[in-house]
Parts: structure tokens; sequence; C-alpha cells
């Protein structure tokens, strides 16, 4: 699929067999087998950058980075660099600059953050050592932030894992073009636990988000889907001739 002027996105995601991707206290970020972290290894050695929202990267243990040895020399072999671009999303730049995303140096952290963001707190995260980008004016600009990861960064295949909140951004957006999702054997149950994508949602079924099932594989007790998202065809300008045609046709002279 052509994504001409952002890099190609796929989302991974673990979630329940009741569509949850952490239990209710909203702690938990690993409830997969040891196959489903080699699948998400696996994935972000696939891509340039690996991107997640600010509450997912505040919780502790989250580095974003390749995972190992073996996982840098696949990115070699492959040719992308020993390890990826790491990016989180923070519009009011909430994310805590203590957490252990800052821990990992050996590749830089890019945080998107809102016209919105108080300067001080901008400030701080940048003394940690992240790079911050600023793009639109009450939530984070996703689209003109993924083109200047394209075009300043490199990006050419992103990894977005996560949560929720990201998630349902990126889908209004039009910014995901693969989902990966690895439905696991367990039921959270509860209101408050997040899906795959929460916020505000699509309206209607006119808008939804349309998916085409590409791959399903049941591994262990775990089932490994990859599903394509149907992207609505933008409208194509009509070529010059065909405006005069259709000037000419409804009777006017098509010149200025
Ligand atoms: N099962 C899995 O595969 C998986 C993977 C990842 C996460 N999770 C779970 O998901 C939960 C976290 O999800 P979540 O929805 O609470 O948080 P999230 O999506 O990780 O982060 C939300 C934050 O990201 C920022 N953000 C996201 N979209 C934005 C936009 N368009 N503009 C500006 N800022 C934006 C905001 O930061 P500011 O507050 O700074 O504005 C927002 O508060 C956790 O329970 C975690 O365990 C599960």
């Amino acid at each position: 699929m052509s994504t001409p002027n952002r890099p190609f996105v796929l989302l991974n995601m673990a979630m329940s067999a009741d569509g949850k991707i952490a239990t209710a206290n909203r702690v938990v970020t690993s409830f997969g087998s040891a196959r489903d972290q080699a699948h998400l290894l696996e994935l972000r050695a696939t891509a340039d950058a690996v991107m997640t929202g600010a509450n997912t990267a505040n919780l502790p243990g989250i580095t974003l980075g390749p995972g190992g040895l073996r996982y840098q020399r696949l990115r070699l072999r492959r040719q992308l660099s020993e390890f990826n671009l790491r990016v989180v999303v923070s519009g009011s730049a909430h994310l805590d600059p203590g957490a252990d995303v800052f821990g990992e140096t050996r590749s830089p952290l890019v945080v998107l953050v809102s016209g919105k963001a108080p300067v001080s707190r901008v400030r701080r995260l940048e003394q940690a050592g992240a790079v911050v980008g600023r793009f639109g004016t009450g939530s984070v600009d996703l689209a003109a932030a993924l083109v200047w990861l394209r075009d300043q960064w490199g990006v050419r295949r992103l990894v977005c894992e996560g949560g929720s909140t990201l998630n349902d951004s990126m889908f209004r957006a039009g910014l995901i073009d693969e989902v990966h999702v690895t439905v696991c054997p367990w039921l959270f149950g509860g209101r408050l636990a997040p899906t795959i994508t929460d916020g505000l949602g699509l309206p209607n079924l006119k808008a939804a988000v349309r998916l085409q099932w590409t791959q399903t594989r049941r591994v262990g007790q775990e089932l490994f889907a990859i599903l394509q998202v149907i992207h609505p065809p933008s409208p194509t300008p009509l070529p010059r001739e065909r405006v005069w045609h259709r000037r000419a046709a409804l009777g006017q002279s098509g010149r200025r």
C-alpha cells in the first residue's frame, strides 16, 4: 500500500478474549505469552520507529527499544539502524521525565506535544534527553507529525503500540494501515478496562474503520491475526480536459 507522504503505520496490540488491552486498574502491560513478546520484538525489528501514548510510556519497564542483541543484529541485517527511533505522543507534555523510557539512551526519544504543552514541562523533557516536536494546537496534529518523522528522521515504517487513547486519535485521522492483534486466553471485563481504541471513537457505522483479514494463526493458546485497513479512496481531482468537457456540457465557457 502506498503512503507517499508519511510512514506506513502498523498497530500491534494484545487483547483479552473480551477485547480488553489491560485490566480495569490499567496497570497490566503484558499478559501475553513469551511467544507474543517475541512477536512484538520481531515487529519492532521491521520498523524504523516505535510509538506509544504518554500513559503507556509512563508505565514501569517501558523503554520502546529493540529488545536485545538478537533483534539489534536482525535490524542491521535488514539495513535498519541498530536501535529504533522511539516516539511518545504527549500533547500536554505529561510524560514523566523520570519514566524508564528515558533510561534507554542508545537511540533518540522524540516526544510529540501540541501547542498547549506548557514551556516549563517541555523544557524538563528536553533536559531529560528528549527531542520535542510541537504539532497542532489543542491536540497533536498526528498527520503533520508523521510527515515530519518521515522527512526529518527517515521513518518509513512505524509500529504504534497503543494505548487506546493514542490508537483512537490515529484511527480517526486515518493513519493506521495494518492491525496486528494477539487474542490472549483471558477475560478481564469491566467498563473501565481499556479496549484497542477508546477515546471519541467513530460516530457511526458509515465512519467506522473497515478492516480485512489477511492472516490468522493459532500458536499455543493465542491467536495471532493481521488485518489490513481499507482506506476510503481519496477524491481524485478531475483532469483538466474532463473539467472542460463538463463545463461545455453545462453550457459554460470554462475560461477565465
Ligand atoms: N495490551 C496491549 O497491547 C497494550 C499496549 C499498550 C498499552 N496498553 C494499556 O493501555 C493503557 C494506556 O492507554 P491510555 O489510553 O490510558 O493511554 P495512551 O494512549 O498510552 O496515552 C494517552 C496520552 O497520550 C497523549 N495523546 C494520545 N493521543 C494524543 C493526541 N492526538 N494529541 C495529544 N496527545 C495525545 C496524551 O498525553 P498528555 O496527557 O500528555 O496530553 C494522552 O493523555 C494502559 O493500561 C496500558 O497497559 C496495552
